[in-house]
């Protein structure tokens, strides 16, 4: 292990020989690259999403498009030129890109004689689709997408959206930086474990009211479902869910799915709550937690969704304290462990991880880490 030239730790299974690929980031998916209101028309953004700079704006229509912010010229970033609303202009020598396809529109330098065909040269782009508060960039596998003369990679499917139930509801954000790889974004985000340590709080539990737990889960595909259920008996909010919604029963769904989302449904009669968490890799030692939640839960009352941003954005904090914290410890690569069961989530998920790398190398299957349901058990 070169211990000096990594930044990431390397996580070991109980066996030592068993190493995962933390940190590598997953090409060939979209992700969220900024909320929606940070993106005004004839506006140029500069963003970076898994090490790609990119620049983001928004055409007069409302139209968000996504450029590699590099000019395919001499490499100047784009956002430090103009947008007419149509065309991206670079600062430098003033080539002009159509900003929704890359495709070079002018070169000025050129004489009327010279014979440069400049439609076939394109700057970088990407697929870009507005879900929920936020710009979603399609990130190919084939890199530099679309540099050069080539056009993009574009996406088979369309960007993920938040579930909903009904046809009224409202919708929250909650977005924050954690200084740490996305791997360790993702498993702290499933670590059950964690929660009477991290979590404490008044009106939610307190330490003490730890105790054993047995969850089913099944593999779902490229990922996992821990399966409905009464959620914790011990929490008070969701004492007063089941009195408040009248429901015989309350049920919560948690998804897990490549490459970074987290769906959370809750369902008490007709009231429902579903969020879709994700963790984007930033760099290979920085990532970004976003939490889309919507809802019809309380819709009347009007400091509801500012009570929900409360809670929400308390426990978002804890998280990124923590893993403040743990980054210090994790500076100098010490060696790992990822116990049963408490951790066999972080496990499937890098199996997950692995299944699809190897797929995308070798074609086939994707050779799931799961054979079939099972029920974990752990003490939270
Ligand atoms: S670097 Fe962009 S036009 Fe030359
Ligand atoms: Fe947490």
């Amino acid at each position: 292990m070169s211990s000096e030239t990594s930044l990431r730790p390397t996580i070991f299974d109980e066996s030592p020989q068993q190493q995962t690929p933390d940190a590598l980031m997953l090409y060939g998916f979209w992700y969220r690259a900024l909320p929606s209101d940070r993106v005004h028309r004839n506006q140029l953004v500069p963003a970076m999403l898994l090490e790609t700079p990119l620049v983001i704006g928004r055409d007069p229509q409302g139209r968000p498009f996504a450029l590699l912010d590099a000019c395919p010229h001499r490499g100047m970033p784009l956002s430090c030129g103009r947008f007419d609303g149509a065309q991206v202009e670079c600062s430098y020598h003033g080539w002009r890109f159509n900003a929704h396809s890359g495709q070079c529109t002018a070169i000025p330098s050129l004489t009327s004689d010279q014979r440069l065909r400049i439609d076939r040269i394109y700057a970088g782009n990407f697929g870009c689709e507005e879900r929920d508060d936020f710009i979603w960039v399609y990130i190919p596998e084939l890199s530099p997408a679309g540099a050069g003369t080539t056009r993009r990679q574009e996406a088979e499917v369309s960007a993920p959206r938040v579930p909903t139930f009904s046809d009224k509801y409202k919708l929250a954000y909650l977005t924050s930086d954690l200084p740490c790889s996305v791997d360790h974004g993702i498993i702290g985000l499933m670590d059950p474990a964690h929660g009477p340590f991290v979590h404490q709080a008044w009106w939610w539990r307190t330490r003490e009211s730890i105790h054993e737990k047995q969850k089913a889960f099944e593999p779902i595909p490229y990922g996992f479902r821990m399966s409905a259920h009464t959620p914790s008996s011990n929490s008070a909010p969701y004492k007063l869910l089941k009195l408040y919604a009248d429901a015989d029963s309350i049920t919560t769904t948690i998804d897990f799915t490549l490459p970074n989302m987290r769906w959370e449904t809750i369902r008490a009669g007709k009231y429902w709550f579903s969020s879709l968490t994700t963790v984007t890799p930033i760099t290979r030692s920085r990532c970004r937690i976003d939490v889309v939640a919507a809802w019809n839960l309380f819709r009347w009352l009007p400091f509801a969704p500012e009570l929900l941003k409360f809670v929400f954005a308390k426990f978002v904090e804890q998280d990124r304290r923590t893993m403040e914290l743990q980054s210090e410890g994790l500076k100098h690569n010490p060696h790992l462990m990822l116990i049963d069961d408490a951790d066999r989530p972080a496990k499937w998920y890098f199996g997950l991880k692995q299944a699809w790398l190897e797929m995308r190398r070798n074609g086939g299957e994707f050779r799931h880490p799961m054979d079939g349901p099972v029920t974990l058990k752990w003490r939270s």
